[in-house]
């Protein structure tokens, strides 16, 4: 049976009932940066089309943005947080190594029924999360599942290095998805990908057993994210264009039936060649990275919950999500919404 018609067939459709997001309220400007390390606004806008970013407060943890996003998306899908059955944070910055984030935010809004876990798969991790519940829900094991993508980059950000200092931000984006009645939208078809041989383009080598916490591996910037940008770069417009097109082939769309494409917020460079790529004019193609900045799993949560908020697309419109990460990992999601 092909990708396509197993999706299709699956005994439920899955729908996206409802999208939350939440940023800290404190926001780091280009020129706050500029007076700390050796950059500039113009800089960093002209490569990246960044502006600011959100910091998380010393106690506001990965859990905490993640429940308050939670409990946006909870509201507007009309979902109790009682009745919610599967919660999955995607997360790269967890409150702690264990529980996952994903037990806080079950405690946090009393969503006492639900299973909850956590995944890491960096800046793909809500799409991979998206792809596992709507076949556990469509499987019929589950009814609805809560995915979020949380994230405290500030936390593993070093801010003496002004190649990856100027891109991360934090964040929680989230979406309930549920059994989808038939005159409803639906997530028609998915993909992920993974390439390990390239763990070395972006990662933080320290903090777990290949490399523990010690005074000097803190000392020598081991536990901070690290990048290869320009090899990154190339991966992800390759990357993210390839699954981009399988979601829209085997949702049989064509670009201009895509009212939407939702793609991860690292690099407006990026964005627009995939834009290009893909055929979609810039018009179509959401982005908030100038307020944001790279905020890991939670970028394309964030955005879809704008995107939605503001009407970027309405009910019965196509839309294409689309992401890529340290892994290096990839994602994509076709949705009629
Ligand atoms: N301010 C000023 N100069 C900077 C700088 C900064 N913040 N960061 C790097 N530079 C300098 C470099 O040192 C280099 O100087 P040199 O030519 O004297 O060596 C020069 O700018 C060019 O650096 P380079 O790394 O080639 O820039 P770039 O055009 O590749 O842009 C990134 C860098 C990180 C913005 C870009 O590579 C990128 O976005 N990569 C992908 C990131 C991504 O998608 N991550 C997603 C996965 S989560």
């Amino acid at each position: 049976m092909s990708r396509r018609m197993s999706e299709l067939s699956s005994p439920y459709q899955v729908c996206v009932a409802g999208t939350g997001s939440y940023v800290p309220e404190r926001i780091l400007t280009n020129e706050e940066l500029a007076a700390k390390v050796d950059t500039s606004d113009e800089w960093i806008v002209t490569r990246t089309g960044i502006k600011e970013r959100r910091i998380a407060a010393e106690g506001e943890f990965t859990s905490h943005m993640a429940t308050h996003a939670a409990r946006r998306a909870l509201e507007q899908a009309g979902l109790a947080a009682e009745d919610v059955e599967l919660i999955i944070v995607a997360t790269i910055t967890p409150d702690t190594p264990t529980p996952a984030t994903a037990c806080y935010v079950q405690q946090s809004l009393g969503a006492n029924h639900a299973v909850a876990f956590d995944i890491s798969a960096a800046c793909s991790g809500f799409l991979y999360a998206m792809k596992i519940s709507k076949r556990l829900i469509s499987d019929g094991a589950f009814k609805n599942a809560l995915i979020i993508g949380a994230e405290k980059l500030s936390a593993v950000t070093n801010w003496e290095d002004r190649t990856t200092c100027v891109l991360f931000g934090d964040g929680a984006g989230a979406a309930v998805l549920r059994r989808a009645e038939p005159h409803e939208g639906s997530i028609l078809a998915t993909e992920m990908g993974t390439d390990g041989n390239l763990t070395h383009l972006l990662n933080i080598p320290g903090g777990g057993t290949a490399c523990p916490i010690t005074s000097a591996n803190v000392n020598d910037h081991l536990v901070t994210l690290t990048m290869m940008g320009k090899e990154v770069f190339k991966h992800a417009v390759n990357r993210m264009k390839e699954a981009a097109e399988k979601v829209i082939d085997r949702a049989d769309l064509k670009a201009e039936d895509i009212a939407c494409v939702i793609p991860h917020q690292a690099n407006l460079r990026i964005i627009d060649a995939i834009a290009d790529r893909l055929a979609v004019p810039n018009e179509r193609v959401f982005v908030n990275l100038d307020k944001y900045g790279n905020t890991s799993a939670a970028a394309v949560a964030i955005a879809l919950d704008e995107a939605n908020r503001t009407g970027a697309f309405k009910r019965g419109e196509h839309i294409v999500l689309v992401v890529f990460g340290a892994g290096l990992t990839w994602a994509a999601a076709a949705i009629r919404w």
